[in-house]
């Protein structure tokens, strides 16, 4: 595990970033594996500028994305898939075709889950896997739980979670309840993980996830395991760690 810590959030966006766009240049037909959420917002943004300043070429890449919640299309503002249109896809030269998320809105869920893990299959292995974590320790959508789930799945979403996400909703809209998310394999068989993290709410989540132990309780603690993971961090974040 390699830690890098950084001032604040535009410190970690910028080392984050770079670290993505070190991906690129060395691979230009990578896979990533892409977060969604306030903390990669910043990095998507200097990923736009790196792209419109001619440095980053996005047309043999492709994404598979963490999660998506049940229930919202894709032109809705507080879907996954319009956080990346919108953010990422349609600013930079990327081929739509080549962006997966899981689609929230499929009759057969159980069946989108053994499809997106076919596409993964078929894709993978990641060779960048880009995560935020959240502030109960869930990465994705794998949420705090008895046993870590491989596979993609439906997971019914915390309390906390709900609350933390229903910033990006319109007062009185509802959250979604439950969403489709990638389960813990592919992102222990991605070949480098990326863990972007900042802020002082985030601290006791990371914590967990430095220094262990290994529990589904805390689902971004199985990254310890993983033989490349790289943490950029800000100082908030890393209030609690040695
Ligand atoms: C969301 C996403 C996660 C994200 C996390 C943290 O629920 N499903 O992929 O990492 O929460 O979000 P934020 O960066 O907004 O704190």
């Amino acid at each position: 595990m390699r830690i890098i810590r950084a001032k604040d959030y535009k410190d970690m966006s910028e080392k984050a970033a770079s670290i993505i766009w070190a991906q690129m240049l060395l691979k230009k037909n990578s896979v990533l594996g892409l977060a969604t959420g306030g903390t990669v917002l910043g990095i998507y943004e200097i990923l736009c500028e790196k792209y419109m300043e001619g440095e980053l070429d996005f047309s043999s890449v492709k994404t598979l994305n963490l999660d998506e919640y049940v229930g919202l299309e894709g032109r809705h503002p507080q879907s996954y898939r319009y956080y990346m249109d919108k953010n990422l896809f349609e600013k930079v030269n990327i081929l739509k075709n080549n962006t997966f998320l899981p689609n929230g809105l499929a009759e057969d869920l159980k069946r989108e889950c053994k499809d997106y893990d076919e596409t993964i299959r078929q894709l993978g292995p990641i060779d960048l896997q880009l995560l935020g974590l959240g502030r109960n320790g869930h990465i994705g959508f794998n949420e705090p739980d008895d046993h870590f789930e491989d596979n993609t799945h439906v997971r019914r979403l915390n309390e906390t979670t709900i609350k933390d996400n229903s910033r990006f909703f319109e007062m009185g809209e509802e959250v979604p309840k439950s969403a489709i998310t990638m389960g813990i394999k592919p992102i222990m068989e991605a070949k480098a993980v990326l863990l972007a993290v900042s802020g002082a709410e985030k601290a006791k989540a990371l914590k967990a996830v430095l220094e262990g132990p290994v529990t589904p309780s805390v689902p971004g603690s199985i990254l310890g395991k993983h033989e490349n993971l790289i943490v950029v961090a800000d100082l908030d974040a890393l209030m609690h760690v040695e």
